[in-house]
């Protein structure tokens, strides 16, 4: 069928999404996955994330019961690259943020990023190779320079946006996609 001014593509998601790090506990390490499949579910304070089966990230949540989802702003691309091009079973990222817990739960909080929920499984729902978890926030934390009368404030949250295999801030791409974390390498050496 001819739709006035389509044209027909690819039956996949462009977004846009918000490029967010998933954390978990993984022996008992830190560990952090980039991820784009990450939202909000209904007005009750219930996050969902979605893991591929064979991420370290997705044994951390499953055997600990709890998740982080941290919003990284747009100077943390670099490093929110890497932990997508790199996976915690050959490589130890516990060191490229600053973890920090809460007791409600077992699962690391990035430091630098502006906003940190902390999830507790309610729900785990198969999805091809996919693990969909649904969490409650147990805690959640802002940057002291990214509140604005109790409440973050979105300039300051700065967050990464994520559309095709660009990243964007909220004002003009900033990376690209699986070749941003390649920077954060180079730069250390
Ligand atoms: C921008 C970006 C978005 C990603 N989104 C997801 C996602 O939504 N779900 C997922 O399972 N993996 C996603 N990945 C891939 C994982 O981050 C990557 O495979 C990572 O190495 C997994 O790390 P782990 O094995 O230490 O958990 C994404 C990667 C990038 C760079």
């Amino acid at each position: 069928m001819n739709i006035r001014n389509k044209i027909k593509t690819a039956n996949i998601p462009f977004g846009p999404y918000a490029a967010v790090l998933a954390g978990a506990t993984v022996n008992g390490k830190p560990n952090y996955a980039a991820i784009g499949a990450y939202g909000v579910v209904s007005q009750k304070p219930v996050l969902y994330i979605s893991l591929k089966n064979t991420h370290c990230t997705t044994a951390g949540v499953q055997e600990t019961g709890y998740f982080s989802v941290n919003i990284p702003t747009s100077d943390l691309v670099s490093k929110t690259d890497y932990c997508g091009l790199v996976t915690g079973k050959d490589t130890d990222k516990s060191g490229v943020f600053t973890s920090f817990y809460d007791e409600a739960g077992n699962a690391p909080m990035i430091e630098e990023c502006s906003v940190n929920y902390l999830c507790k499984v309610i729900q785990t729902i198969p999805v091809f190779d996919f693990t969909m978890f649904l969490g409650e926030i147990v805690s959640a934390y802002a940057r002291e320079d990214c509140i604005e009368n109790g409440w973050p404030n979105g300039e300051k949250a700065d967050p990464v946006i994520l559309m095709g295999t660009g990243y964007f801030c909220l004002y003009r791409k900033i990376g690209t996609v699986f070749q941003s974390g390649k920077e954060y390498v180079s730069n250390r050496e």
